[in-house]
């Protein structure tokens, strides 16, 4: 949510700047802007609307400044106009900052600027914190041996209640940024004569893969041949030199027309980088190096909870599922935002797990800091390598999904649930699953990319029952066991990125309430596989029939529904129930998609959305 980037080198800031502006737009895109240091003082140009306008606006600057800060915006405080936009400069034009977070006391830091003089021209908590550095800096220096910009920006942050990812210039400080972070990312890319300041990594890989992670309570002063880390209490950070292992190419789009499509299509491969070295040799389980707990502390585990937000909320149903079924150890599975608040009794045998694409969602973190507090150890399941909540958890689980842009989830979450399947099967096998069944487990999992591969081939069929359906304005998805989290992501997907109502239930749920929606105006995603409860579900799609509801089945190959049923069917592989999940989530991310193109809608920035949510 919202992305910073900081330049300070001998090349023009401006452009590197916006480059990297344009990779983070997918964490906000109501207003962007650009402060630049020249001519001893700061200039600034931003605007409300994507980076595009910005790089339009920042055009008529002509900047040569060679430091800079700059923002793209997703709204908190205040509308989305060009005041509100990032960066804010000072009443006395010296200081010019930029924020990812909430400042939750800034009223009553704002009426004590107003007191003393300051002006604002915004209705952002940012203006206020920009403010409040200025006052700062006018104050007589106490610290020995410290730059008097350094030392305002400290001193702000000790008044700061919230959360906050800034970047800051100052004028008298020309070719050095400030930056600090207290729950919102921030990284420090390194490079050749200069230093860049992203809040992620994709806006600066193209210039460095060296990059030291800040923690919470860092402070880092930058020029563009160095930089030092201290913490809010004035101690030296010895920093650690990180090399990202993924290249920009992987964050570019290529030849497919949006991130989502591509990061569909990557999926197969998502899935492999997730088992990759991940099987004992024996080929009956799987191996997770990094959960730091051994197989007799595993034995004494006696209930698992699950706890995240959005679709990696989705993987956690899934994994209850999984893990119950297979592993038959009870799993509890809470939205992280209500976790959080919830004062949930504490287990000793209990072990607490995140699922989190980004690692940086800020309800997830909390529930994990939370969870530390009662005293739980904490697993996370995470994409984001060096981020907040891989480094906070005990042990955990890297995907290797790589980069995800698309704001809706896609690669990320099968790897999610796949990596899901994996640990339910490690849990599994040290209780009583046999080893030969452990074994057509692994076979199974090892078989997931195909079939992923085979589903992705049905993308034309599925393009035109797009076609069909991107008119209707309510849609049900309805699956039963570990496909009714799927039948919730289908929904999620589609209302998400098409702007369409659409609601996930249980399929035989739907009798109790949902039913009273159909019609011919809203027609139902059904997942059909095979199994037992097949002719359950059969009775189901007969029950939204007699009412005139069209239908969408995903339909395991070979297996026949009465003739006349369905409207429409979308043949998956058979596979085996652990991979089940994965396989029937692709026709729905599929179907989400091509709906959505057909609207015409912006697939990958989709309304009042952005990829990780670092505020409350
Ligand atoms: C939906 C989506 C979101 C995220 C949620 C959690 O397509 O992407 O619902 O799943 O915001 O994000 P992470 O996984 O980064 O914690």
């Amino acid at each position: 949510m919202c992305g910073i980037v900081g330049y300070v080198g001998k090349h023009k800031a401006v452009s590197i700047l916006i480059e990297g502006l344009n990779r983070l737009e997918y964490r906000g895109y109501d207003s962007a802007g650009v402060a630049i240091q020249q001519n001893g003082r700061i200039e600034v140009a931003k605007k409300a609307g994507r980076v595009a306008n910005l790089a339009r606006e920042a055009a008529k600057h002509h900047f040569t400044g060679t430091a800079g800060i700059s923002h793209t915006r997703w709204a908190t405080h205040g509308g989305v106009t060009d005041a509100n936009a990032h960066p804010h400069l000072s009443s006395d034009d010296k200081i010019a900052l930029v924020h990812n977070g909430v400042v939750e006391n800034y009223d009553a830091i704002k009426r004590f600027l107003l007191a003393k003089g300051y002006t604002f021209k915004s209705e952002t908590d940012t203006e206020v914190l920009t403010n409040l550095v200025a006052y700062h800096y006018t104050k007589e220096t106490t610290v020995e041996g410290e730059s008097r910009f350094l030392e305002a920006v400290r001193k702000t942050l000790y008044h700061v209640e919230g959360t906050y990812g800034i970047a800051v210039l100052c004028s008298d400080f020309p070719g050095e940024i400030v930056a600090a972070r207290k729950g919102s990312p921030l990284i420090l890319g390194v490079g050749q004569d200069e230093n860049i300041i992203a809040s992620d990594v994709s806006a600066l890989v193209s210039r460095t893969q060296r990059v030291v992670y800040l923690k919470d309570g860092e402070i880092v002063h930058v020029t563009a041949r160095d930089f030092s880390i201290t913490t809010l209490d004035q101690a030296d950070v010895s920093p650690v030199i990180d090399k990202v292992t993924w290249s920009i190419e992987s964050a570019e789009m290529g030849a497919h027309a949006h991130f989502m499509e591509k990061e569909i299509f990557e999926q197969a491969t998502a899935l492999e980088n997730a088992m990759r070295g991940r099987f004992s040799e024996d080929g009956s389980t799987a191996n997770f190096g990094g959960l730091n707990l051994n197989a007799a502390d595993f034995r004494a585990i006696d209930r698992f909870v699950f706890c995240s937000c959005g679709s990696a909320w989705h993987a956690c149903l899934v994994a209850e599922h999984l893990i119950e079924r297979f592993a038959r150890v009870p799993v509890e599975v809470d939205y992280a935002s209500e976790f959080r608040y919830r004062n949930s009794p504490l287990d000793p045998h209990s072990l607490f797990f995140v699922i989190s694409q980004s690692g940086e969602t800020i309800d997830t973190l909390a529930a994990l800091r939370e969870a530390k507090r009662k005293g739980y150890k904490v697993m996370a399941i995470c994409n984001g390598v060096g981020s907040t909540i891989a480094r906070e958890a005990d042990g955990g689980i890297y995907q290797h999904a790589g980069p995800e842009i698309g704001v809706a989830s896609t690669k990320a979450f099968t790897s999610q649930l796949l990596i899901s399947a994996m640990f339910a099967l490690y849990v599994a096998r040290m209780r009583d699953m046999s080893f030969s069944d452990g074994v057509h487990y692994v076979n199974a999992l090892k078989a997931t990319p195909d079939l992923v591969r085979r589903t992705l081939e049905q993308a034309p069929r599925i393009r035109e029952i797009a076609k069909r359906y991107a008119k209707y304005n309510d849609f049900l998805f309805l699956g039963r066991l570990s496909l009714f989290p799927i039948a919730l992501e289908g929904a999620l997907k589609l209302k998400e990125i098409s702007y369409i109502h659409a609601e996930g239930y249980p399929a035989a749920e739907m009798k109790h309430g949902p039913i009273a929606l159909i019609s011919e105006e809203c027609p139902s995603v059904f997942f059909v596989p095979k199994g037992e409860i097949f002719n359950k579900l059969v009775s189901s799609m007969q029950e939204i029939k007699a009412r005139k509801g069209k239908i969408i089945a995903i339909v395991t190959e070979g297996c026949e529904l009465p003739p006349g049923l369905a409207d429409e069917i979308i043949p998956i592989p058979d596979c085996h129930e652990a991979t089940l999940p994965v396989i029937a989530t692709v026709p729905v991310q599929l179907l989400s998609y091509y709906i959505a193109v057909e609207r015409g809608c912006d697939v990958d920035k989709p309304r009042n959305l952005a990829k990780s949510v670092t505020v409350e």
